[in-house]
């Protein structure tokens, strides 16, 4: 049997604006919460990033070099829109990147906030305050109509679920359950008015929501860590995924809020519009699965993808079957087939993976090489699960690896890299800011040639 991808997959790559752009306070551009966060020491900040905003047509020429038939980027919101007012160097920003991927044949898929939130609306109460709703879907509705007829893939909010539950790790909100809920829930609602909207435009594209997704396997097969498991991934996922899909709260993650005090103030009407505003596709991002047992102790290590616990619910594990990658994220490659197959049987909507990847230390030859054999191993370990998952009956419609270029970890500074292109500079020192094309931009480049490993 072939072992070719389907006609017209969209092999592609990501990034997310604040990550890579730079350029942080010009044109206009006002600061986003990432902006001014405390920065982990020993790590960069973003003010410059990997220069991106300044280097675009280069990036995107490298693109084009790769192969890629899809780029998966944010628009930062406090760019486009400054105190309140649409800011033209912002949209004209990009408007110069969508123009320079079409006329590169690379199709646009388009990440409307990706954890940066703009620093006026944040402290106006961010989320938490209802009229944010509002806000959020006059600056989509800004986005739609500027670039509505050449984008055809559109995500709403990236990784809803990681800012609920480990915003402290990445830097968008360190509040109780209660308020973090309550933000969560206007983000919901928010999604769901912006969808209604793009919908009654009728532009000739998709929207969806893009949460981080992963499988949640119990850590033994006693009943109680079975149970476990179905709350933690009702947690962790499907309340996000049902309400995107179904306009409605799953039971059992309801179940848990009422329970720890935690459940939102819901309004007829949001009832309403979130039946109204459902998505068209799912985009889902995927680093590795979570292990679970009953709850059984009190302190608990916040890590955006695998750390969690609520008492009388649920409390993560380590799953000693899996290798850990040099930054403790757990490498789990079958689950990843596991994970779009559980997610498609939910919902039988397309799938679009928007993230995937490796973060490593890499490391620059004098030659300018960059022998980054580990991410190859994993992006081909995970590119034949996705291929299973295809055989499945799973329908995909891309994958979009973590990440196109280096970019600055969430947390982590440059030095946990993910990209094809290395970025010449360290924590401290911008240096070059030359690219560089690692040995997985040759290996990546040949498979989309292929259609196929
Ligand atoms: C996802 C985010 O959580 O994972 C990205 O959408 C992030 O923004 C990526 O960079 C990897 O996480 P980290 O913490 O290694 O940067």
């Amino acid at each position: 049997m072939s072992k070719q991808f389907p006609k017209g997959f969209l092999w592609g790559a990501s990034t997310s604006a604040y990550q890579v752009e730079g350029a942080w306070n010009e044109d206009g551009k006002g600061p986003s919460v990432q902006d001014m966060k405390d920065i982990p020491v020993g790590t960069t900040d973003f003010k410059t990033a990997v220069d991106h905003y300044h280097r675009v047509e280069e990036d995107v020429l490298l693109y084009k070099e790769l192969g890629l038939k899809a780029y998966r980027f944010s628009i930062s919101w406090s760019r486009v829109m400054s105190k309140g007012e649409k800011n033209p160097k912002g949209l004209e920003f990009y408007r110069k990147l969508i123009n320079l991927l079409k006329e590169n044949e690379i199709e646009p898929i388009v990440t409307v906030f990706h954890f940066d939130l703009p620093y006026d609306i944040h402290e106006k109460g961010g989320w938490e305050n209802r009229d944010t709703i509002q806000v959020f879907a006059d600056y989509c509705q800004i986005l739609f109509e500027e670039f509505g007829q050449d984008v055809k893939y559109w995500q709403t909010i990236n990784e809803q679920n990681v800012m609920a539950l480990a915003g402290s790790a990445i830097g968008t909100s360190n509040k109780s359950m209660k308020e973090k809920f309550q933000e969560n829930h206007h983000m919901l609602v928010a999604q769901a008015l912006v969808t209604k909207n793009y919908h009654n435009g009728h532009y000739p594209g998709k929207i969806g929501p893009a949460p981080n997704i992963a499988s949640v396997y119990a850590a033994s097969d006693k009943p109680e860590d079975q149970l476990a498991a179905l709350y933690m991934s009702a947690l962790r996922n499907w309340l996000f995924l049902d309400v995107a899909v179904y306009g409605k709260y799953n039971h059992n993650a309801w179940h848990l809020l009422e329970k720890i005090g935690a459940s939102p103030t819901i309004t007829v009407e949001d009832q309403e519009l979130l039946k109204e505003g459902t998505c068209d596709y799912i985009a889902i991002n995927y680093y590795n699965t979570m292990t679970v047992s009953a709850y059984y102790k009190k302190e608990n290590k916040i890590d955006q993808q695998s750390g969690f616990g609520i008492p009388g619910f649920f409390q993560s594990v380590e799953n000693n079957n899996l290798l850990m990658t040099e930054f403790d994220w757990p490498v789990d490659p079958e689950g990843f087939r596991f994970t779009l197959n559980e997610v498609y049987s939910r919902y039988r909507l397309p799938i679009l993976v928007t993230e995937n990847g490796i973060g490593a230390k890499d490391i620059l030859t004098a030659e300018r090489s960059v022998h980054d054999d580990y991410r190859i191993d994993y992006l081909k370990q995970h590119i034949e699960q996705m291929r299973s998952a295809i055989e499945d009956g799973v329908e995909m419609i891309g994958y979009c690896p973590w990440s196109a270029i280096d970019l600055i970890s969430t947390h982590e500074g440059i030095e946990k890299r993910y990209g094809f292109i290395y970025v010449n500079r360290s924590e401290e020192d911008l240096k070059d800011l030359s690219r560089y094309k690692k040995d997985s931009f040759y290996w990546y480049q040949k498979v989309i040639k292929n259609n196929q490993l």
